[in-house]
């Protein structure tokens, strides 16, 4: 068996900072491709913890290589020349389609995170393409049509928190049926996450997140379900 990359795929390189809990890059990348988000369409992430989410949405919409950041162990490697690296990221960069305009934005009640996932996403080398504000997902709000919302809320995974994290989804449920254009998607692991929410999500996707068994909730845009009925 021979190792291409050292360091795991999922390190794309730019994540100098992190929080709690975040997702590995590319579940955060497989997350915006189920939303099948198209980069015309406004995209939020309203738990946006060190951005990995909002970033990846991003790179997707201009269609720059995942692993344009880092390098791969196979660089070091006498039998590939390094005219061929450069060949391969000259590529990559020529199918980047950096005048693509994108709306992105990542909120988080935290603003410690908003901080972390600003600095994230210059590493990532996307300037202020992305929008990030410090906000509480009940306080969400927008004129916009036709967004998608693509969300990691906390699990409640303690005991303790179950309560807090019920008011929360609870709160999520009330706030986001304001926007029947939208789609709306939630990973979490909470079982009895949509009698929370207070609707029967249209679809679930079960997904590992590392260890933790999780469910992909997903709430389709009003003319998605229609075509659907
Ligand atoms: C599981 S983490 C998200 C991790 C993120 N996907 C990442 O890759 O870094 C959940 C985030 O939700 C935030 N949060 C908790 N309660 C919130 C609320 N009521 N409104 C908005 N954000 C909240 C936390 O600060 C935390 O950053």
């Amino acid at each position: 068996m021979l190792d291409t990359s050292g360091a795991g795929l999922h390190k794309r390189g730019y994540r100098i900072e992190q929080g709690e809990a975040p997702l590995k890059e590319t579940l955060a990348a497989a997350l915006v491709k189920l939303s099948r988000w198209s980069p015309e369409r406004p995209f939020v992430d309203p738990f946006t913890g060190s951005g990995t989410i909002a970033i990846e949405a991003a790179l997707i919409g201009q269609n720059i290589a995942p692993g344009f950041n880092r390098e791969f162990l196979a660089e070091e490697w006498p039998i590939i020349q390094p005219a061929t690296w450069d060949q391969v990221r000259e590529e990559a960069e020529s199918l980047a389609n950096y005048d693509q305009p994108l709306d992105i934005l990542g909120t988080d009640i935290d603003h410690r995170m908003i901080k972390i996932a600003s600095e994230n996403s210059m590493e990532a080398g996307l300037g202020d393409l992305v929008t990030f504000k410090q906000m509480q997902v009940r306080d969400f709000t927008t004129d916009k049509q036709y967004g998608v919302i693509v969300g990691n809320p906390p699990y409640g995974e303690r005991l303790s928190d179950r309560k807090a994290v019920e008011l929360m989804y609870k709160e999520m449920g009330e706030v986001f049926s304001n926007y029947p254009t939208w789609s709306k998607y939630f990973l979490t692991s909470y079982e009895e996450f949509e009698q929370a929410y207070g609707t029967p999500a249209t679809k679930r996707r079960k997904l590992f997140n590392g260890f933790i068994k999780t469910d992909y909730y997903q709430y389709w845009e009003k003319d998605l379900l229609e075509i659907r009925e």
